[in-house]
């Protein structure tokens, strides 16, 4: 097998891709196919800290467009991502990858409160941990929190996989003639408004040199090919 050319990253999945074809909430065959894909990431030596998002069970964002007290709904968001994690903690150990959920708000009966030093300890000792209630605060999105936590856990790299395989210069899903980018830079992301990330998340990896690869999490595989290095999305840095 080919040797990963990452030793620690952070993996962002969104909540949504754990809903699969059904669209809201959890699909069994999803999540298990996801664990599978981190698995084999995780068995060809990567350490990995992972960050969930929670927009398959609840969306703040959509919650306050509504109405919504915002930073209400974004509480109830960080929850959303608290069931995230629990659920694929319990599909990765079934994938036979051993791991530690810590979580940005307290609940210490369901899992560890989040702890910097210990979460890289856990990485050490080849745990993959996993990030839940996103940065613990509102007005952030989970996004911020990979971008944050990739910085505290050191990762050379965020992986955010998607249902798209890169980052164009048009929505690909309406434009026929879309162009696809396998590189390009924060700033040009920030001043085009490309979708990738929002602006906090670029800009707090601009400011600490942070690579984002973004791919299509869809495709059974990939997250092993991009830790492999293999060419497979978009690279921003
Ligand atoms: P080491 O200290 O490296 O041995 O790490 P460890 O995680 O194996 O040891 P620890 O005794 O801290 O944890 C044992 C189990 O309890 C792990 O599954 C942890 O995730 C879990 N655990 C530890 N602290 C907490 C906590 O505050 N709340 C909850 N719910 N679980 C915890």
């Amino acid at each position: 097998m080919k040797e990963p050319v990452y030793k620690r990253i952070l993996l962002k999945l969104s909540g949504e891709a754990l809903a699969g074809k059904q669209g809201t909430g959890i699909s069994t065959a999803t999540i298990q196919q996801i664990a599978q894909d981190v698995a084999e990431a995780y068995k060809a030596g990567v350490q990995i800290g992972l960050v969930i998002g929670g927009g398959n069970i609840y969306r703040g964002v959509a919650a306050s467009a509504e109405g919504m007290d915002r930073a209400s709904a974004d509480y109830m968001g960080m929850l959303a991502t608290c069931i995230n994690a629990l659920a694929l903690q319990d599909a990765l150990e079934k994938a036979g990858v051993p791991t530690r959920v810590q979580t940005a708000i307290e609940m210490a009966e369901i899992a560890e409160p989040y702890i910097r030093r210990k979460a890289i300890r856990h990485l050490e000792k080849g745990r993959l941990v996993i990030f839940g209630a996103g940065t613990g605060n509102p007005f952030f999105t989970t996004d911020t929190a990979a971008s944050l936590r990739a910085m505290e856990i050191n990762a050379q790299v965020i992986m955010k996989a998607t249902k798209v395989d890169g980052i164009y210069d048009k929505d690909p899903t309406k434009h026929a003639d879309a162009k696809k980018f396998e590189k390009i830079s924060y700033i040009d992301v920030l001043n085009r408004g490309l979708q990738v990330m929002d602006s906090t998340a670029i800009s707090m990896c601009m400011d600490n040199k942070l690579p984002i690869i973004t791919f299509d999490l869809t495709q059974p595989g990939n997250i092993l090919r991009a830790v492999q290095g293999e060419n497979i999305g978009t690279l921003v840095q």
